[in-house]
């Protein structure tokens, strides 16, 4: 990648780095132990996966996160505390956010170990057990609602977006926000280890723009904003993890600049 996105800019400099990186690379594949390593990360469905990452979500260092948050805050915190829904919460990173700026938060998830952490996390929050696709909450009754990396497990945005629209009240803010689709479609995926060490991703499907917007206007919500916040070189190294040692400048050319999250916020139409 690194190659590909030098090659177009004519930077030949940067394309003979690259290739030196590539051919010292397979000159030392047998003596480096980190390309003789197998990444065995299967794929798991999201309880399993969410299980299996409970313990650790919140201790690990999270590139996406890095990326994500700050601008899912700025949608968030001009909205006037009220009755908030942090929708597939987790261990209630964007709930307690919504908590300490004064309003009073449910969240909703199908991982009860997720939840967990959650409850310790914000304890003044209503936790309840709950699908995006079945939300455990009446019509019209919150006030704002954010759900934060969690469609792309979902095959079919169309009936969760529905259901946080129908949960929303008339004029109501919903922020959504998810791994950046280009990032899927490169063979990113929401890849996780466990306390015990083990290594897996949890499945995810790929939501383009395109399909964000039609699933938007069936549930009558209207676009307010939109963000794609990159990735900076702060995260880079997080995102190679071990790799980024033995080649760092190409993990750099390979990821600066991409766009690491999709962020939208929305409004039900009265
Ligand atoms: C990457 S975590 C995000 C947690 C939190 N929103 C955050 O941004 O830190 C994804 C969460 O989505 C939840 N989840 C996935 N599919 C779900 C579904 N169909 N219904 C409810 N929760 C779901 C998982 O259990 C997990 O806690």
């Amino acid at each position: 990648m690194g190659v590909l996105r030098s090659w177009l800019g004519a930077d030949r400099a940067a394309v003979d780095a690259r290739v030196a990186d590539l051919e010292r690379l397979l000159r030392t594949r047998d003596e480096e132990p980190l390309l003789a390593l197998e990444l065995p990360a299967p794929e798991v469905d999201a309880v399993t996966g969410y299980a299996a990452w409970a313990g650790t979500y919140d201790v690990l260092p999270n590139p996406l996160i890095r990326a994500e948050e700050p601008a899912v805050r700025r949608l968030l915190e001009d909205v006037s505390p009220g009755r908030a829904l942090d929708a597939a919460c987790g261990t209630g990173r964007h709930a307690a956010f919504l908590a300490e700026r004064g309003h009073r938060v449910i969240g909703v998830d199908r991982s009860p170990a997720m939840l967990a952490h959650a409850r310790a996390h914000v304890p003044e929050a209503t936790l309840a057990v709950g699908s995006l696709l079945a939300l455990p909450i009446p019509d019209a009754s919150v006030d704002v609602a954010v759900c934060a990396l969690a469609l792309m497990h979902l095959p079919d945005l169309r009936p969760a977006v529905a259901e946080l629209a129908r949960v929303l009240r008339p004029g109501g803010r919903l922020v959504l926000s998810d791994l950046h689709p280009t990032m899927l479609t490169l063979g990113g995926s929401a890849l996780y280890q466990g306390a015990d060490g083990t290594v897996g991703r949890v499945a995810g499907w790929v939501h383009r723009h395109e399909d964000h917007v039609a699933a938007f206007s069936v549930a009558g919500l209207e676009i307010r904003a939109c963000a794609e916040p990159a990735w900076s070189e702060e995260e880079v190294p997080l995102l190679g993890g071990p790799f980024f040692a033995l080649a760092p400048e190409a993990l750099r050319a390979a990821f600066e600049g991409l766009p690491a999250a999709l962020v939208w916020a929305l409004e039900r139409r009265a």
